[in-house]
């Protein structure tokens, strides 16, 4: 497994990949992995000749007041976890390795980051699309994998690649899970015993709105209802917010015609915790 840390080494490497007729894969991190980071980079495995997965805990994507000081860093192992996989290429960059200084062009997808995570992150998606347009221009890969779980992100890296015209395929990759249903999330270092217990709320919640969307609800107002109803149940849990959105646009819906995406955001004692489902009607056959 080759490690490269400077943007110039990894253009250079992505260059090599090319003229030599092969693909690369993508698959960026801000490592501490887990499963669902591991699920990405085996995709990409599957697909790709070479795969690059980036360490890069990106300073630019965090609040003032979030967690990028205390963000949990395991370089060592996460390199044995990439082994496993295996894994070509680790792309982890020094943070003034990727911004120099008087840094000050910025990518942002302005619409589709306004609700949702976006409301309650000002600046995150800017540094979150300012940061992956940078990765695709170091790492010039084929394709580049994301996972569902920050599902918004995923919308709006799709939105900037198209809008941008990124020479490069997005594959979206679904959730990956505790047994116990809890979303794989490196953040969920942050949770102690009871904290983590209560966590499960949000899986049970969405698992709640999938069973009436089953049973034929078709207001978002509904569903939202039915999946904060759990959330309260469980206590000691405080909503940021539960959304029912076209799970294209993000857009507001006033009856489920399309697929929706429930997303959820909360916070259990410290730890910023989200989760979401794609609730899709089946097509009306004629
Ligand atoms: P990070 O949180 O490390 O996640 C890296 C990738 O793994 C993202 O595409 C994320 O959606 C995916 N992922 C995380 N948990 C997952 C799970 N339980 N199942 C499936 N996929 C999962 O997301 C970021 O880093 C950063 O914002 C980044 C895109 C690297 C830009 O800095």
């Amino acid at each position: 497994m080759e490690i490269i840390s400077t943007p110039a080494a990894m253009q250079r490497r992505s260059d090599e990949i090319r003229r030599a007729g092969k693909t690369l894969a993508l698959v960026p991190t801000m490592g501490f992995l887990h499963e669902g980071h591991l699920s990405l980079m085996r995709e990409g495995r599957r697909r790709a000749d070479f795969v690059a997965t980036s360490i890069f805990v990106n300073p630019t994507q965090f609040g003032p007041n979030e967690d990028f000081g205390r963000y949990p860093r395991s370089f060592d192992r996460d390199c044995d976890l990439m082994r496993t996989v295996p894994v070509d290429i680790v792309f982890a960059p020094e943070a003034s390795a990727m911004y120099e200084p008087g840094a000050e062009t910025w990518v942002e997808a302005t619409e589709i980051t306004t609700g949702l995570c976006g409301a309650h992150r000002p600046g995150h998606f800017r540094g979150v699309t300012t940061v992956v347009a940078k990765l695709f221009n170091v790492a010039k890969p084929h394709l580049a994998l994301f996972g569902e779980k920050d599902f918004q992100q995923l919308r709006a890296i799709q939105r900037m690649v198209r809008d941008l015209n990124f020479d490069l395929e997005i594959v979206p990759m679904p959730i990956v899970r505790e047994s116990d249903g809890l979303a794989m999330s490196s953040r969920n270092a942050y949770l102690s015993a009871d904290e983590r217990r209560r966590a499960l709320a949000l899986s049970r919640a969405l698992a709640a709105a999938h069973e009436a969307f089953g049973a034929g609800e078709r207001d978002p107002r509904a569903l939202v209802r039915t999946a904060c109803g759990v959330l309260r149940a469980g206590g000691g849990i405080e909503l940021e917010y539960v959304e029912a959105v076209d799970s294209e646009t993000l857009a507001r819906i006033e009856t489920v015609e399309r697929p929706v995406v429930l997303a959820i955001a909360v916070r259990i004692g410290k730890t910023r915790l989200i989760d979401n489902a794609v609730f899709a009607p089946r097509p009306v056959l004629n």
